[in-house]
């Protein structure tokens, strides 16, 4: 393959992962495990170098399947209900989060991942810059979760989970943590956290640390995205507001 960095027309010519999640077919990080697995080809020949320009009078295939330059991005957000997997697929045939979405006219991915007995918000869109921005933990969005506990949690569980837990892959940034009211007032057994981190298992992993296990944990907010009145398993298009608000937490600049 004849690699270029400049074509002849002038245009710049962009990494072959950049590329691919501009087209919306992964993410980054998606479509540099698809190069790397052999799948991608440019004017015919394999690549799996990561990295490699690709300029706009090049034909690029995934599994011998042409990839056209993406006409318009979609950004849903979904209310993942438990007992779903934040995933495309699943070996062992559970449901997952885009069954939820089959009716959509278009390919999108979700956005970081949500545990299986998790529910709460998911941002899901085909604008892959947009997804591997939000995910960098360079960007550092704010994840805000609401946490059910079987036992009222006491003052020192709050003040550790706010200065930082030590977990077996280290100290976790400082965390905001806020006691809850419900119809009756105030409730020890529920808490906000909220972090920017994006560990595997956090939330989960900090609160039995502190001697506190949760029984119940809901995601309510991402970045600048919140809506209490979308149900369990009910999902939305992103208004034009929303979508300039995570390009600006992306330190992206929308057209
Ligand atoms: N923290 C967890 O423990 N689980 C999630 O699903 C999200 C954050």
């Amino acid at each position: 393959m004849n690699i270029k960095d400049k074509p002849d027309n002038g245009q710049p010519c962009i990494r072959l992962q950049k590329f691919l999640s501009g087209a919306g077919i992964a993410s980054r990080r998606r479509a540099e495990r698809m190069i790397l697995e052999g799948r991608v080809s440019i004017n015919g020949s394999r690549v799996v170098i990561l990295g490699t320009k690709v300029g706009p009078e090049d034909s690029v295939e995934i599994d011998g399947k042409p990839v056209l330059q993406h006409e318009a991005f979609h950004y849903y957000l979904l209310h993942k209900p438990a007992g779903v997997i934040t995933s495309a697929s699943d070996p062992r045939d559970r449901k997952t989060v885009l069954d939820i979405l089959r009716g959509i006219p278009v390919r999108v991915y979700p956005v970081g991942r949500l545990d299986f007995d998790t529910s709460g918000l998911l941002l899901l869109t085909n604008d892959g810059e947009l997804a591997h921005r939000l995910m960098h933990p360079s960007f550092g969005v704010d994840k805000t979760y609401r946490v059910w506990f079987k036992e009222p949690v006491d003052s020192a569980a709050i003040m550790t989970l706010r200065q930082g837990v030590l977990l077996e892959d280290g100290l976790t940034a400082p965390a905001i943590v806020r006691r809850c009211k419900d119809s009756e007032g105030s409730n020890p057994r529920i808490l906000e956290i909220t972090i920017h981190e994006g560990r595997n298992r956090q939330i989960k992993r900090m609160c039995s640390v502190v001697g506190f296990p949760l029984v119940k944990l809901v995601r309510i907010r991402f970045g600048p995205l919140a809506d209490p009145g979308l149900k369990p398993g009910q999902f939305r298009e992103l208004s034009r507001k929303e979508i300039r608000d995570l390009y600006y937490q992306a330190g992206l600049k929308k057209a």
